[in-house]
């Protein structure tokens, strides 16, 4: 070969080493914007659940106010409207509207941002969970167990946490109602070790088939209604968990339901 046919050699190498560097970059950023997408669309999601969730616990409270009303003005027509219905009916409604406006202070103290590690206890996310979940579990009959933590301490992101187990809770309220069991029952334990803390979130609702109990974590996996799940709320929490050290979710089935357990390091 000589110099001049070398020079050209060269010459469309390093032209074609410019065109596959250009292509790996382009592709990078599209990998950066999927990544992005996903984010976004899981936050997205969570809005959406947390708004479902407010009007779940919004519909029966309104309802009792809407009875509450025609109530009054039934009585008001028959002029039977004594001081004792009034009353009766007064205290109803305060009591609905006490509620419903607890429910909008968990739930905008739950948004609050917070990206800080913290150490949080245990405790304070039940009493979190006590707020959020438990009314709606209590118009569905369903009933929950919550554990005594006083001593149990967790390092993380609280928010994030309490969301993993919100997102537990209500897919076990979703399947006790699906299935139609009668005595609907969460039970939530929690054991710790030297080394551990394993907190186990258990349901009567049947379990998860076998065949697609390996796939419950993966991205839009869902066997729900598309108006009633997106399946992202497993992909998420374990995403939550898993990014910090040492921890696992995981589920297996029991005699008679699925059992979810979150494991973390002790503090
Ligand atoms: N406790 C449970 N019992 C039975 N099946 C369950 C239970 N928890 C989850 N599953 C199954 O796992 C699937 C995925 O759950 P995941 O929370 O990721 O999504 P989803 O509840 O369907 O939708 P969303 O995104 O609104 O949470 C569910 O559709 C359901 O089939
Ligand atoms: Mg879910």
């Amino acid at each position: 070969m000589n110099t001049e046919a070398l020079e050209i050699e060269i010459k469309t190498l390093k032209e074609k080493n410019k065109l596959l560097e250009e292509l790996l970059a382009k592709e990078q950023e599209r990998s950066l914007e999927k990544d992005h997408l996903i984010n976004q669309k899981s936050r997205s999601a969570s809005m959406g659940e947390m708004i479902e969730n407010i009007a779940h616990q919004w519909r029966q409270p309104l309802n009792i106010l809407a009875l509450v009303i025609q109530d009054i003005y039934i009585s008001g027509q028959l002029g039977t409207l004594d001081a004792d219905k009034l009353e009766e009916n007064y205290s109803k409604a305060n009591n609905v509207l006490q509620y419903m406006s607890q429910t909008i202070d968990d739930f905008r103290n739950f948004l609050k941002e917070s990206d800080g590690i913290e150490v949080f206890a245990l405790h304070d996310i039940f009493q979190s969970v006590e707020h959020i979940m438990v009314p709606s579990l209590k118009i569905n009959n369903i009933s929950i167990t919550l554990p005594q933590v006083e001593e149990v301490h967790i390092e993380g992101n609280r928010n994030e946490f309490l969301q993993v187990i919100l997102n537990i809770i209500k897919n076990a309220q979703d399947a006790i109602l699906l299935n139609k069991i009668k005595k609907g029952e969460i039970v939530i334990g929690v054991t710790q070790s030297d080394s551990k803390i394993v907190i186990s979130i258990e349901d009567n609702a049947g379990g998860i088939p076998q065949e697609y109990i390996d796939k419950v974590f993966d991205p839009y996996f869902t066997t729900k209604h598309k108006s009633q799940g997106t399946g992202i709320g497993l992909y998420m929490s374990k995403q939550i968990i898993e990014k910090n050290k040492d921890s696992k979710l995981y589920v297996t089935n029991t005699k008679e339901g699925a059992n979810f357990c979150i494991e973390v390091p002790a503090k």
